[in-house]
């Protein structure tokens, strides 16, 4: 037997010519000239990997894939989570979240209020979301913009006694917090079952984490699913959350996104949040939506 033939085949999956152009502003890069129904070779995910750590979120233009494809390429990057809400589930695809504000025969196809308020994805779970991965499946003509705050720059440029007043603080995290204030504004929240309330039961996060893969200090609370800083008073952590907040969220340091047909969007939940206000139910409005588990915060 030669040599030559005892090696495995050769199954190398040969790189894609993509361009990573930073978007102007502060955070956000499109991704032209890679198609996500080829193969995407070792290489090039670390490519995209180190892109999404430095710029916090990846616009991907003209993504014709289907679902198997979009959790395949997902996977990639960890394993996928759940979400809590089953009945929005895509049928056979339990990794993928239905955003949508379409009614059908009087129900909801999906979760109409997902991005209602800002908030970083799973954030209440113990090992929040690396990353979300989200692909529109039909768009309106006006409105429904995504927009997404910078967490690096957000404690970057909070004033030195603000951050020794965070150094070692921590904040409890809940989604039954949030779904309940969101179940007020929304007819379309039905009670939480005791077995999904037992699912996620709050967790305690630092306020301010260390990203795992580049170092950098990012505030890591949310209007959304933050209900308070350990430690304080309700009126000192209700006051100190709404600065931190409003601090976040000034507009230089947001970028808006403006769905395009077929674009995938991928950001990096440890270090932006987001909010998309509801969608009016004439203008239809549908996007599917994986999560990819991330590790503990420190
Ligand atoms: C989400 O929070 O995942 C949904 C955001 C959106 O609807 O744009």
């Amino acid at each position: 037997m030669t040599i030559a033939s005892t090696l495995p085949p050769f199954t190398a999956t040969a790189a894609q010519l993509f361009e990573i152009r930073p978007i102007e502003g502060p955070l956000g890069a499109e991704i032209t000239g890679l198609d996500l129904q080829l193969p995407v070779s070792d290489q090039d995910l670390a490519r995209i990997r180190a892109a999404l750590v430095k710029h916090g979120l990846l616009v991907f233009r003209e993504q014709r894939i289907t679902p198997q494809q979009h959790v395949a390429f997902s996977r990639r990057f960890g394993p996928l989570q759940v979400h809590v809400l089953n009945r929005f589930h895509l049928q056979g695809y339990p990794e993928i979240l239905i955003v949508s504000n379409v009614v059908q025969d009087g129900q909801p196809i999906g979760l109409v209020d997902a991005g209602a308020d800002w908030h970083s994805d799973l954030s209440y779970m113990p090992k929040p979301s690396l990353g979300s991965l989200l692909h529109a499946q039909e768009l309106p003509a006006e409105q429904g913009d995504t927009s997404f705050a910078n967490m690096f720059l957000a404690y970057e440029t909070l004033p030195d006694d603000v951050k020794r007043t965070l150094e070692g603080r921590r904040a409890v995290h809940s989604y039954v917090y949030r779904y309940r204030r969101l179940q007020k504004l929304s007819p379309w929240r039905a009670d939480l079952t005791q077995k999904q309330i037992d699912e996620v039961p709050e967790v305690e996060h630092p306020v301010i984490r260390v990203h795992p893969e580049s170092g950098r200090k990012a505030l890591f609370v949310s209007e959304g699913f933050t209900s308070h800083i350990v430690g304080l008073s309700k009126d000192e952590s209700d006051a100190l959350l709404r600065y931190l907040h409003e601090h976040a969220i000034r507009a230089e340091n947001i970028y808006r996104h403006q769905w395009r047909a077929h674009d995938m969007v991928f950001w990096d939940n440890r270090s932006t949040v987001h909010y998309a206000p509801i969608t009016p139910q004439h203008l239809r409005r549908t996007l599917y939506r994986t999560t990819v588990e991330g590790d503990v915060p420190a």
